[in-house]
């Protein structure tokens, strides 16, 4: 009998982590999901194919015991903002990232897929953008045939990004737009990132590669929200908001215990979030990758 293949994956609690051990198992993989809460978020497991670890990433000796017997490792685990006497995204993105992949290839685990986000880049502005440029070369040189994904921005349900939307569009009388709106994103349904995580883990011709995700649509953010009110039947003025007066906010915002917005988010917005010319992406993992607008009902209307 051939064993099952186990898989660890890191961020397993999270809102991508969640589709992805829900896509191994349903393929018969074993997934060991480990978080930091990982016991308390210890659910159901008809399947018998889950079991819950609970590590930090900072912490070697956890992160190690976490990948005994695996065969393959994911790292889905993220920090968007950091606060104070918290975890830096240069203890998550850069250490966190490094340490993982060396320790996976220490114990011979077989594939590692890092999940890290289109516009990783060391030059920018943002901390958060340059931690994750900085992490991903930790995790190459540490894992030469780590397989790197860069998604565009993620949605399904449950996830931060629609029901924000949701959320503005419900409470104010008009939507303000990051500068007039016409920032591209590429929505990727987080099932089809589930799918691309599973054949990077699978496929031998994925090794050493980094592919950007983007989903069958490229949208400007105003055409975005312009979509979100039409499905929920609102009528908004959408309000174009200099970049300026944004920086401004979120500066303001940054001394508030739980920011609503960050400089980060804000240097993001600044520039497309769409697939690169001739990067890798869906198509070579053989994903025919969803559009957003078919898809609005089963990510909104839970929640209205
Ligand atoms: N969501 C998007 O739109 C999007 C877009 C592009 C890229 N990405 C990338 O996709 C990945 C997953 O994002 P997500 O939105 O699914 O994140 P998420 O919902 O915030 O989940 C984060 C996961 O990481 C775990 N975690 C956080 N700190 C940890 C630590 N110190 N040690 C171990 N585990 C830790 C969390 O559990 P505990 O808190 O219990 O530890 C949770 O399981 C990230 O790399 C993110 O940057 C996401």
């Amino acid at each position: 009998m051939t064993a099952i293949p186990r898989i660890a994956v890191f961020g397993g609690t999270g809102f991508l982590g969640r589709a992805v051990a829900s896509r191994l198992t349903g393929s018969g993989m074993a997934v060991r999901i480990v978080a930091r809460h990982a016991d308390s978020a210890a659910g159901e497991n008809p399947s018998g194919l889950v079991e819950y670890r609970a590590a930090d990433i900072r912490d070697e000796a956890a992160v190690s015991a976490a990948l005994r017997d695996a065969d393959g490792v994911v790292n889905a685990v993220s920090l968007y903002v950091e606060r104070p006497g918290g975890p830096s995204f240069e203890a998550i993105h850069v250490e966190g990232a490094g340490r993982l992949a060396a320790l996976a290839g220490q114990t011979g685990v077989g594939s590692l897929v890092h999940i890290s986000g289109i516009g990783a880049d060391e030059a920018s502005a943002s901390p958060y953008v340059r931690a994750r440029a900085r992490g991903e070369r930790r995790v190459r040189s540490a894992f030469p045939g780590a397989v790197i994904l860069r998604p565009s921005v993620l949605f399904g349900p449950g996830d931060t990004f629609l029901r924000s939307l949701e959320m503005i569009t419900r409470r104010l009388p008009v939507v303000p737009l990051f500068g007039r709106g016409g920032t591209r994103l590429q929505p990727v349904y987080v099932e089809d990132m589930a799918a691309g995580i599973e054949r990077a883990l699978q496929s031998p011709e994925a090794r050493g590669r980094t592919f950007e995700l983007g989903g069958a649509g490229i949208h400007t953010y105003r055409e975005i929200i312009a979509m979100v009110l039409d499905h929920l039947h609102r009528r908004r003025l959408l309000v174009p908001v200099p970049f300026a007066a944004w920086h401004l906010l979120a500066t303001l915002a940054s001394i508030l215990p739980g920011p609503p917005l960050t400089r980060d988010q804000v240097i993001l917005m600044e520039s497309d979030n769409v697939v690169g010319h001739g990067m890798s992406g869906f198509s070579d993992l053989g994903i025919t990758a969803h559009a957003m607008a078919p898809l609005l009902g089963i990510c909104l209307d839970a929640r209205t």
